[in-house]
């Protein structure tokens, strides 16, 4: 059955980036036999100038009617002052929720051209592979009570309520094990058990859910180790499982281990493998429209929406092994290039499809 894909540029470099993921999807719907159709919709910032709304109604309701979606990314520094509802951010929590994308993959991969460009050392990082998968629906993110009141003595106070119940935990905690099961089959639970009761709930059910998994190795790590050990000897971890906020932060660091933030796909997915893919970096605002942006985070997006969710694992190996190609072709936008020679956006594109073709014939 023709599957539906729902584009969302967003602001910023996402419009352009998008632009060349949507060229992949387009070759293999032409060429390949892909059978999907595309649409595209408005959300974040520009959703917001043109509605007054980061989420317009008619955007969630083509998001809830598609199999996938396709976003680029949101945010700028014109919409920082307005009210927390209104900021472009919440477009996507609010089609995390709305959707219930509760478990979110953010690999990090090491490309072997690419060893150069991280800050460790070449040692720490070669052969690098992580996926972390962060708990995305739930936590300190969407738990209430949450505001900022004014106390009797006249001081305000902010408050946050980090929240888990059991199946929050257990679905999470299934969704990391089947990932184990298809890589190296060792999993590093993350927590603050020592400190958090909701830590302590957290590890209890994830090693129950873990007695279903007997061929995955389990261990449990404080968040804080973990944020260590990831900078220390990071090839140590294989999948790594996360409450919403640790994830948010370890993600990062994971990131940017692999040299760049702009060569990082991610999958949000509910249940039933319905998913939201998106690269990692955000919105660049500082950069936008010059035609510069790294294009491979989301064109490495479109290979994880294939592999995940319209189950065409031989399409996603096809693109991956394109942009590795092209990485060793010694091709590099701006970001990841480390003695000045690099190329723009659409020619990172073109090069990435060049690849493909050749794959296909
Ligand atoms: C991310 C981002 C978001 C988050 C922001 C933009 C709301 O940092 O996807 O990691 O905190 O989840
Ligand atoms: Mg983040």
């Amino acid at each position: 059955m023709t599957k539906q894909i729902l584009v969302l540029p967003g602001d910023g470099i996402g419009p352009e980036i998008v632009e060349q993921a949507v060229r992949v999807l387009e070759l293999l719907r032409d060429e390949s036999g892909l059978d999907i159709t595309i649409s595209q919709a408005t959300v974040g910032g520009k959703a917001y100038d043109e509605t007054g709304h980061p989420l317009p109604e008619a955007t969630l309701a083509m998001a809830r009617q598609a199999d996938a979606i396709l976003l680029g990314a949101v945010g700028g520094p014109q919409y920082e002052s307005l009210d927390r509802e209104l900021r472009p951010e919440q477009a996507l929590l609010g089609l995390r929720s709305e959707l219930q994308l509760f478990s979110n993959l953010r690999p990090a991969l090491m490309y072997p051209a690419l060893t150069g460009a991280s800050s460790l050392k070449p040692e720490i990082v070669s052969g690098l592979d992580i996926m972390i998968v962060r708990e995305l629906t739930g936590g300190i993110y969407f738990g209430s009570p949450r505001g900022i009141r004014t106390l009797d003595n006249g001081q305000r106070e902010g408050f946050n309520t980090l929240v888990y119940n059991e199946a929050e935990i257990e679905r999470i905690a299934h969704s990391a094990f089947d990932i184990a099961m298809k890589r190296d089959k060792r999993l590093c639970s993350v927590d603050k058990a020592n400190v958090l009761e909701v830590s302590e709930l957290w590890r209890e059910v994830v090693s129950r859910v873990g007695e279903e998994y007997p061929e995955v190795e389990l261990s449990h790590m404080y968040v804080d180790n973990a944020a260590m050990q990831l900078v220390r000897e990071p090839k140590q971890f294989d999948v790594m499982v996360t409450k919403n906020m640790f994830g948010d932060i370890l993600s990062d660091a994971a990131a940017m281990l692999t040299g760049s933030i702009g060569m990082l796909p991610s999958a949000s997915l509910d249940a039933q493998g319905k998913g939201m893919y998106e690269p990692i970096h955000g919105s660049a605002p500082d950069i936008a429209g010059q035609g510069i942006a790294n294009p491979l985070a989301t064109i490495l997006s479109v290979a994880m929406l294939l592999r995940y969710t319209l189950g065409e694992s031989n399409f996603a190996d096809q693109i991956e092994r394109a942009v590795e190609a092209v990485l060793n072709d010694g091709l590099r936008t701006p970001d990841i290039s480390d003695n000045g020679d690099s190329i723009g956006t659409v020619a990172m594109g073109d090069a990435v499809l060049e690849k493909l073709q050749q794959s296909a014939n």
